[in-house]
């Protein structure tokens, strides 16, 4: 079986771990967790890399080279609720595979080449991102630790019970000298590639993103007796400001919001709707698009009053990231004749990486853009693409 065929056969495996039976669902320091760990320790001892675990659950494959440099690969290890497999998962193992290969060659660079399986770049358990790499980046506080997730345990005892040391956390900031590079392989997620006949294509840019978590308190009350005109229903309020995100997202250029969650309380079917809590995600390319959009969406949430509160609380915040000239050009030698740069809508673990080193990213064309679902697919060419092309960047470094 080739290199391509492995990785497409390790990224079905990884699917298999889930907490979710008949759905990918993999959140941080969680049980599938520890089980699709245990399969990428084993493929990156495979492949000749040394395997330690951080504090905060990254996991981490060394291969030793001649000199001191060190270049650091990967991607995500979790994923969000009902998943696409590649999302993640394919970064992983295709930096796998590219030091498979020098391994098989027998191989020695001037420099190692550390592989990160980063431990949480969705937030679906914690509701905040990039805790992987923001370990190593040296930018993962007490704040964060505190966060609890649906069950009410906090990121420490998460952290705990997944086997790290959460008063530990700042052990996992990179203290080495400065890596020679960053370069995370990912699926587009966008159509552009497919669109453009491509198999891959770099990253110029990573999309800058807001979060936050808005509630809308009206009045519960009886289904059955309280007259239309005295209501104060949180739902229909809700409402109201869900089709304004949409409707304000589409005419400004270079803006998407969305909300992705919302729940309502009580919940049932014979009460008016008391309370609702939603997510708000607003991305741009250019920061300042992005806060002007915040502001006016919550000027538009705060109209809603005095019938009904709002409370918005922000989660998170993140400038846009531009990707390194110097890595990205090499990128595009290693890919060959006309190598694209897209601007990145999602968010990935360069974000954070910028903080310490240059970081490039190697977009894989995926079938119709899609991903955060199921139906996310990548063919066995085009991962045979990316690994000939992370192989050449490797040369040409
Ligand atoms: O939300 C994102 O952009 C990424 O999938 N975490
Ligand atoms: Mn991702
Ligand atoms: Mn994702």
């Amino acid at each position: 079986m080739n290199l391509a065929q492995t990785v497409m056969e390790r990224c079905d495996v990884l699917a298999s771990c889930t907490e979710e039976a008949g759905a990918i669902t993999r959140p941080f320091a969680s049980d599938s967790m520890r089980r699709a760990q245990e399969h990428v320790r084993h493929w990156m001892e495979q492949a000749g890399m040394t395997v330690t675990r951080d504090n905060v659950g990254n996991l981490r494959g060394r291969y030793a080279g001649t000199g001191d440099g060190v270049l650091l690969l990967g991607s995500h290890l979790d994923s969000v609720r009902d998943a696409g497999r590649y999302d993640g998962p394919l970064g992983v193992m295709v930096a796998i595979a590219a030091v498979q290969a020098l391994q098989d060659a027998g191989r020695r660079l001037a420099f190692a080449v550390e592989v990160l399986a980063f431990a949480d770049e969705e937030g679906l358990r914690f509701g905040s991102t990039y805790l992987g790499s923001r370990a190593i980046a040296g930018r993962l506080g007490d704040e964060d630790l505190r966060r609890t997730d649906a069950d009410g345990l906090t990121m420490a005892e998460a952290i705990r019970a997944f086997g790290g040391e959460p008063e530990r956390i700042s052990d996992d900031r990179w203290d080495g000298p400065r890596p020679l590079g960053y370069v995370e392989v990912h699926i587009e997620q966008g159509p552009v590639l497919e669109d453009l006949g491509l198999a891959a294509g770099v990253v110029s840019a990573i999309a800058g993103q807001s979060r936050y978590e808005i509630t809308f308190t009206g009045e519960a009350g009886h289904a059955g007796t309280v007259p239309m005109e005295l209501r104060r229903d949180a739902l229909v309020a809700a409402s109201e400001f869900v089709t304004g995100v949409d409707a304000q997202a589409r005419i400004r250029r270079e803006i998407v919001a969305t909300v992705g969650r919302l729940s309502v309380r009580p919940g049932a079917a014979n009460v008016i709707p008391g309370e609702v809590t939603l997510s708000l995600d607003v991305r741009s390319p250019d920061d300042r698009k992005r806060e002007l959009a915040c502001a006016d969406l919550l000027v538009l949430a705060d109209q809603l009053a005095p019938r009904i509160a709002v409370h918005v609380t922000p989660v998170s915040e993140r400038a846009a990231v531009a990707c390194s000239p110097r890595v990205t050009a090499l990128l595009q030698d290693a890919i060959g004749q006309n190598a694209v740069a897209l601007v990145s809508g999602a968010g990935h673990d360069g974000v954070y990486m910028s903080e310490i080193t240059d970081v490039g990213m190697l977009f894989v064309r995926c079938k119709g853009g899609v991903s955060h679902n199921p139906a996310e697919s990548v063919t066995v060419e085009d991962v045979g693409v990316a690994i000939d092309v992370l192989g050449r960047f490797l040369e040409l470094l």
